[in-house]
């Protein structure tokens, strides 16, 4: 073997928002949940993380990189997903380079691993869930690991739970599973992407100064200490899985948006009776929900569904590019921002939308009436700077292979960040 090569492989993998949350599990090492899941994967033209890994005979030890900065891999959860892979690796061959290792040499060989998020991740948008799924998927190929999406699902399931949603596009189930080992926890496609086209996403970066407690320390207290997860996982969840389901197939919006709102309210209410309770949306994300439940009663039919992760950002999603337009009116009208905020950089991702509303300047977002749900009477009032940004965006593909050398975030000789 010469001791100078580098190969390495470079991949894109989207992030996902549950529409029926995960929340619990039954084993924390494996991370084996207490309920199935069901999320959108987001498109990851807006919202994605890109990996690139590389083998060498020259790396000392394993080491990765995160938006440019060297972390840590010595978490269990990061060796477990090493570890699951390495053992499922097999012989690779590159002609061109003269590259041959044989399937016991990954035991040995170490790996480079720098991953870069396309959005901020302090933004709180669920950096865990496309990182790791990169991080499975970029790896399973440079390893020729020659398992299915749903069996690296069960790998990427080990480095966060919401991760193995992010190895398929479009609508995806997490079945909990029954094993003990968590070979049947694995997550499933239930749909593409073009499934269901019509949908838009908006996604309103709340600003909050407050620290959020992690996913993994709060589910972990919640079961610890609430008495209502239990009939949500066991009695709950299970029927609004079967609801769900249904609901995507058929395209039916109503169903679609009420469960999505009642499950986002019923995870935020298992937060609420954990003790001490977890509080993750803040004043903005209610006025958000009151704007939406208020203009859906006023349609007599859902617009819009909501739904908000560990965090109070408010992942919103529209019916169609209609029912999108008439919500960033609102959401512009009611949370405008700061007068020195440029408006490319508050509303970003699918900027049509933006047109589609009207709105091409400052004096646009100035000029948008009341929405008429709001009585003639009683003055709307405006929260100026309490979003960050917004970001326009669809239901999107699952992970992909690039190809194109120049996206690589490693040097292809030295093996170490670009
Ligand atoms: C509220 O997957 O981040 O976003 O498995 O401990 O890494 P760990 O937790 P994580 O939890 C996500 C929780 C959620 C709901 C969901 O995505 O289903």
């Amino acid at each position: 073997m010469a001791e100078k090569w580098v190969l390495m492989v470079t991949a894109q993998t989207p992030t996902n928002i549950a529409v029926i949350k995960y929340w619990g599990k039954r084993d924390e090492n494996l991370i084996l949940p207490i309920n199935d899941s069901i999320s959108v994967t987001l498109d990851p033209q807006h919202l994605c993380t890109t990996t690139s890994v590389a083998v060498s005979p020259a790396f000392t030890h394993d080491r990765m990189w995160l938006n440019g900065k060297e972390i840590s891999l010595s978490g269990g959860r990061y060796q477990n997903c090493l570890r699951e892979l390495r053992a499922r690796a097999s012989d690779v061959e590159d002609e061109e380079k003269g590259i041959k290792i044989a399937k016991k040499d990954w035991e040995k060989l170490h790996v480079h691993i720098a991953s870069y998020n396309n959005f901020p991740t302090a933004a709180g948008l669920a950096s865990s869930a496309a990182g790791f799924a990169c991080l499975v998927f970029s790896l399973a190929k440079l390893m020729n690991v020659k398992e299915d999406h749903s069996k690296l699902s069960a790998i990427a399931r080990q480095g966060s739970g919401s991760a193995c949603r992010s190895l398929y596009g479009g609508f995806v189930k997490w079945i909990m599973g029954k094993e003990e080992n968590g070979s049947d926890s694995i997550a499933v496609q239930l749909a593409d992407e073009k499934h269901w086209g019509d949908l838009v996403i908006i996604i309103a970066v709340v600003s909050s100064r407050q620290k959020e407690t992690s996913s993994t320390s709060g589910m972990r207290e919640t079961v610890e200490t609430s008495m209502l997860i239990e009939h949500r996982a066991k009695e709950v969840v299970p029927r609004r899985i079967i609801q769900m389901e249904e609901a995507i197939k058929d395209h039916d919006f109503p169903s679609f948006s009420r469960l999505a709102c009642s499950d986002s309210n019923q995870f935020h209410a298992v937060c609420l009776d954990t003790s001490p309770p977890i509080f993750y949306m803040n004043d903005t994300s209610h006025r958000i929900i009151s704007c939406i439940e208020k203009w859906n009663r006023f349609e007599g039919t859902p617009q819009v569904a909501y739904t908000f992760d560990a965090g109070p950002n408010a992942v919103l999603i529209a019916h169609n590019r209609n029912a999108a337009k008439l919500l960033l009116q609102r959401l512009l009208f009611y949370f405008p921002p700061q007068s020195d905020t440029d408006l490319s950089s508050y509303v970003i991702g699918d900027k049509s939308i933006l047109e589609d509303a009207g709105v091409h300047n400052m004096k646009d977002i100035e000029a948008l009436a009341a929405p008429p749900e709001v009585k003639d009477n009683t003055p709307a009032q405006k929260y100026k700077g309490d979003v960050s940004y917004f970001i326009c965006t669809r239901p999107g593909k699952g992970p992909v292979l690039l190809n194109d050398e120049t996206k690589a975030l490693l040097n292809a000789e030295t093996g170490l960040p670009n």
